[in-house]
């Protein structure tokens, strides 16, 4: 599901429903990460890392321990670039290497309503009304649950290119729908605040793609070198 939303050169792999991937062992110091926490947390961390290392080797890169570093955001071996995400019934990575995207961000979530009052707090005036007329032309799309995924996948891929917070409100969304497929679709975020320095260039506007099947909705954003 993921792979279709990103480059070619991206290698994805994915864990559906409650497949047990293979190898989900974690390294001691990964195992420490997660020994206080809850059997869900410890069972979504495992899988994904297990997608994780069989990404890397695809890539060639031989398995190593995955550690959330500052803000939560995975440290990758160097050379490569990616993103992580998991939610009931889904894990995914996507990695690439640094030569062929500076960056990358991947989302899934249940493609449902959000709960109360969480739109208004993520979205801005603006696409709050064109989330309004995009239900009035595909009823069948949770779109905002759609802008919301399309959110943490801009900022998965904007925190390693600025090691900084990106507010909710610090992006505008614009999403659509792809010609002639209900499920499918791209989206424009304009940061408005400064963007990342992607070589020489300053990006202001993060693209991304968008579906959904399964009873998932999957976001991904992918930051070309200038
Ligand atoms: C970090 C965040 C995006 C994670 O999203 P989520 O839907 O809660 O969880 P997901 O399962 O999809 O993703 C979790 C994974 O994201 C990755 N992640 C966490 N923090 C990250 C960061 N700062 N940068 C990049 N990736 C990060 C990790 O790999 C994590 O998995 P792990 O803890 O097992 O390693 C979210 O919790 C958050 O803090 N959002 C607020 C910031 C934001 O979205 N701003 C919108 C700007 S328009």
């Amino acid at each position: 599901m993921i792979e279709e939303l990103l480059p070619d050169a991206v290698v994805t792999v994915e864990a559906y429903g409650d497949e047990e991937p293979p190898n989900t062992v974690l390294y001691p110091e990964e195992e420490a990460v997660v020994a206080q926490a809850v059997g869900k947390r410890r069972r979504e961390f495992a899988v994904v890392r297990s997608c994780a290392r069989r990404a890397m080797d695809k890539l060639g890169v031989p398995p190593q321990p995955i550690l959330p570093g500052e803000r939560g955001a995975p440290t990758w071996p160097a050379g490569l670039v990616g993103s992580m995400t998991h939610c009931d019934g889904y894990s995914a990575a996507a990695l690439v290497r640094a030569t062929d995207l500076a960056s990358l961000g991947i989302d899934a979530e249940p493609h449902g309503t959000l709960p109360e009052g969480v739109l208004s707090a993520v979205a801005l005036p603006a696409e709050e009304i064109r989330l309004r007329r995009l239900a009035d032309g595909h009823p069948g799309i949770h779109w905002d649950r759609l802008l919301f995924s399309a959110k943490e996948s801009v900022y998965k891929a904007w925190f390693p290119l600025t090691g900084k917070w990106l507010d909710f409100t610090e992006a505008d969304i614009d999403v659509f729908a792809a010609p002639g497929d209900r499920h499918s679709g791209g989206f424009r975020a304009r940061l408005l605040v400064p963007g990342p320095w992607v070589g020489d260039r300053r990006v202001d506007l993060f693209e991304g793609r968008w579906t959904v099947r399964r009873g998932l909705v999957a976001t991904a954003v992918s930051v070309p070198h200038t």
